[in-house]
């Protein structure tokens, strides 16, 4: 079949890449990414994936996510970005983002997040217990997938006997190798998640899904289409990314045992640990549409062009930091864009620090040392999250 291209892009500009299914973002993907990127102009068109816009650069980043009246998360400008349901907050341009926003907010800010500390310990304490006589255990499926849901979970009060189900229909949107096999486990998602709210509904109380139950923008209440969005929104920000992340990062520290010892030696130095390795560990990118024709670093875009960002590998920019592949618990600063940037930078961010400091606690206060089974680096299975296919582990 062959690409089109459309008449607005200088062939200069093209690059052709496919951000989901490329070998590169299989094996070792931060590495290799980074790699291919060094042969790539540093805004570029692919004509992959319906065809869209790559930033892979930090800063250019950092520039356009703070301007969503040029490149908005609307899906309006951009039939591409259409997704049912609608995922508010995340599909809104302010001021009705910040709206929406604010509904769930009470949930996700630092004091609220630290609150749940004792609840996120016991459960990670579980599962470490659950596997801890075995010598070793497979991370991604027994643990990191477990450990995220179970958060969740126990945040929207959801079923606990749905944990499996509902992680499989989230696996299948975000790591979906083409657009269709993606709407295609959104509609079913959403699916799940209308009965959800429909109980709650019936039932309210103070969880994450009672305050989108009970929510107002404007002084009226939510649509259930805007219900259903924001729990759908709720749910894929807050599982495979969690999941990606730690599995990496303890893919990471197996493979560095030196590393490892210090953290095990002293915990305290646990938090700075966990923000050196999100940087060179980003696994999600965000999306967005062009509102107008306009140039910008002497691009040309065109309304409704579809630019999609990387922060996977931002972290790795050499332009934001020195040796940027290597991992300096020490570092003076940290510079990433992991969590996104703008109006809509992660809301969960608290969260997701929170669930990984806690985590390596327990596991270094558990294993005075472990390590990674395996041939080669890292595969990964593709898709717009990035997480390894599997983590082998033994101590
Ligand atoms: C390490 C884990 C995580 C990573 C790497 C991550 C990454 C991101 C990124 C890059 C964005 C920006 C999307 C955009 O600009 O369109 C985002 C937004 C968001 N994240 Fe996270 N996230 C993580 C964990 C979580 C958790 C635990 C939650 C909790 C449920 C969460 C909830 C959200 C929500 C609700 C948004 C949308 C915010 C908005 O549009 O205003 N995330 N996340």
């Amino acid at each position: 079949m062959e690409l089109k291209i459309p008449s607005h892009i200088p062939s200069h500009l093209v690059f052709d890449f496919d951000r989901l299914n490329a070998p590169e973002i299989m094996v070792d993907p931060h590495r290799s990414m980074v790699e291919l990127y060094k042969n790539a102009p540093r805004i570029y068109f692919t004509p992959r994936n319906g065809g869209h816009w790559m930033v892979t650069r930090s800063d250019d980043a950092l520039d356009m996510l703070r301007q969503p009246d040029k490149f908005s998360s609307d899906p309006k400008y951009c039939p591409a970005m259409v997704r049912e349901p609608r995922t508010n907050p995340n599909r809104y341009d302010p001021p009705e983002h910040t709206e929406f926003r604010k509904i769930v907010n009470p949930v996700f800010n630092p004091r609220a997040v630290q609150a749940k500390e004792t609840e996120i310990r016991d459960l990670a304490r579980a599962l470490i217990e659950k596997v801890r006589a075995h010598g070793g255990c497979e991370f991604v499926t027994e643990i990191a997938r477990h450990f995220s849901v179970d958060i969740f979970l126990n945040l929207a009060d959801g079923k606990k006997s749905d944990k499996e189900h509902l992680l499989d229909l989230v696996t299948s949107y975000t790591q979906g190798r083409n657009v269709t096999d993606q709407l295609a486990a959104l509609s079913a998602l959403g699916d799940y998640l209308k009965n959800m709210v429909a109980e709650r509904e019936k039932n309210p109380g103070t969880d994450l899904t009672s305050l989108i139950v009970k929510g107002q923008v404007d002084g009226r209440a939510l649509t259930e289409d805007e219900k259903v969005g924001m729990a759908t929104l709720m749910f894929l920000g807050g599982l495979d990314t969690v999941v990606g992340m730690l599995s990496f990062i303890m893919n990471w520290l197996g493979r560095h045992p030196d590393h490892y010892q210090r953290l095990v030696k002293d915990s305290t130095l646990i938090p700075q640990a966990v923000e050196e390795l999100m940087r060179v560990h980003g696994v999600a990118g965000m999306e967005r549409a062009v509102t107008h024709d306009l140039e910008y670093q002497g691009i040309q875009f065109k309304a409704g062009d579809h630019v999609i960002f990387q922060p996977h590998i931002y972290g790795l920019d050499d332009e934001k930091i020195d040796d940027p592949f290597k991992v300096d618990f020490d570092r003076a600063t940290c510079p990433h864009l992991v969590f996104g940037a703008g109006p809509h930078r992660c809301l969960g961010s608290h969260l997701a620090r929170l669930e990984i400091r806690i985590f390596l606690e327990e596991w270094t206060r558990t294993f005075s040392r472990f390590s990674v089974i395996a041939d080669g680096e890292v595969r990964t299975l593709g898709g717009a999250v990035w997480c390894p296919a599997e983590v082998k582990l033994s101590w």
